[in-house]
């Protein structure tokens, strides 16, 4: 099988750039075209520069680095640093990144690449998808070039930014329902499935035995990460949230789901950003995604530590 075609739009943040690791891991069968990046978990400036800083520590400094959106389409940018630390990769010094920043923007790659692909192209989603939405207001035929969008954002259940709604969503409801409005093949990790799979002891000791410069990384990533989310939904360990789509990519068997009807709340106060899926789709609210709401964290963790050992 030839590498899947794939851009991965992204806000890193400790969990994108373990997602970007696990992707780089895995050259075999990804296609890495781009990495294209949004204001999210920090401002723009900040997750450009951490993605670069990361295809300079995985040593992939052929895949180019677009920076897009500085803030959501209507609503003010609201940050995660209480998650993420302030320069976004909370728990490491990654030095400057001397790699370039591409001069084109997020948006126009993105339009450019699905519109002149030769082989329709995988997005994997991580952050506000305030890029994705853009280019789709801009350029709607690019969905010609598309061949799925894998997204982090959502949940059935509680949020994790308000009781209502998942952060990605929230910090840009309105990208979120152009994308889920938007008629593409659409698969959503949320936050229903991405608390299955969380940081045990046991887990963070089988990546710091990798002994590699890479499993270091992670697992001192992963040390200062998400304590807050631990504290907060009474989890095991702090979730992987980015780096699921990246494996659900890589081994979809880890996961189960269905086809759902999704539709984000875009217009109240206390549901803003909120997830509201329909199990039993019908033929006015067909389903239009497949929701993910399982997965195997034991395999996720042997995947994750298997490719990050070969980093
Ligand atoms: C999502 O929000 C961000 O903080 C993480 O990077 C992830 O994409 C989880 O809600
Ligand atoms: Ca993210």
């Amino acid at each position: 099988m030839l590498p899947r075609p794939l851009i991965i739009d992204c806000d890193p943040g400790v969990d994108d750039a373990i997602a970007l690791l696990l992707a780089f891991a895995s050259p075999d069968e990804f296609d890495l075209l781009g990495i294209t990046t949004v204001a999210g978990n920090v401002p723009l400036a900040l997750t450009q520069a951490n993605a670069r800083r990361l295809c300079h520590l995985a040593q992939r400094t052929d895949v180019p680095v677009y920076a897009g959106c500085p803030r959501p389409l209507l609503r003010p940018l609201i940050t995660a640093e209480d998650i993420h630390g302030s320069t976004g990769l909370e728990g490491v010094v990654l030095p400057e990144p001397t790699m370039a920043l591409q001069a084109q923007h997020a948006v126009a790659f993105l339009m450019e690449q699905c519109m002149t692909a030769m082989a329709p192209i995988t997005i994997a989603a991580l952050g506000p998808l305030t890029n994705l939405a853009v280019a789709l207001i801009q350029c709607p035929a690019m969905a010609k070039g598309i061949d799925q969008v894998v997204i982090m954002g959502g949940a059935l259940g509680l949020g994790n930014i308000t009781p209502a709604a998942e952060f990605n969503f929230y910090v840009d409801p309105h990208a979120a329902k152009v994308v889920v409005d938007a008629g593409l093949p659409l698969t959503i990790l949320g936050l229903d499935v991405t608390h299955q799979v969380v940081t045990t002891a046991e887990r963070l000791a089988a990546l710091e035995t990798l002994g590699t410069p890479l499993g270091q990384t992670v697992a001192a990533l992963l040390r200062h990460y998400g304590q807050d989310d631990v504290e907060r939904h009474g989890l095991a360990g702090p979730p992987l949230h980015d780096p699921c789509v990246i494996a659900y990519l890589l081994c979809p068997d880890l996961f189960t789901g269905r086809p759902m009807h999704v539709d984000i709340e875009t217009e109240g106060t206390l549901c803003l950003g909120r997830t509201v899926a329909n199990a039993r789709p019908t033929e006015t609210l067909p389903a239009n995604a497949m929701v993910i709401e399982t997965a195997d964290a034991e395999g996720v963790y042997a995947l994750l530590t298997e490719r990050l050992g070969k980093l």
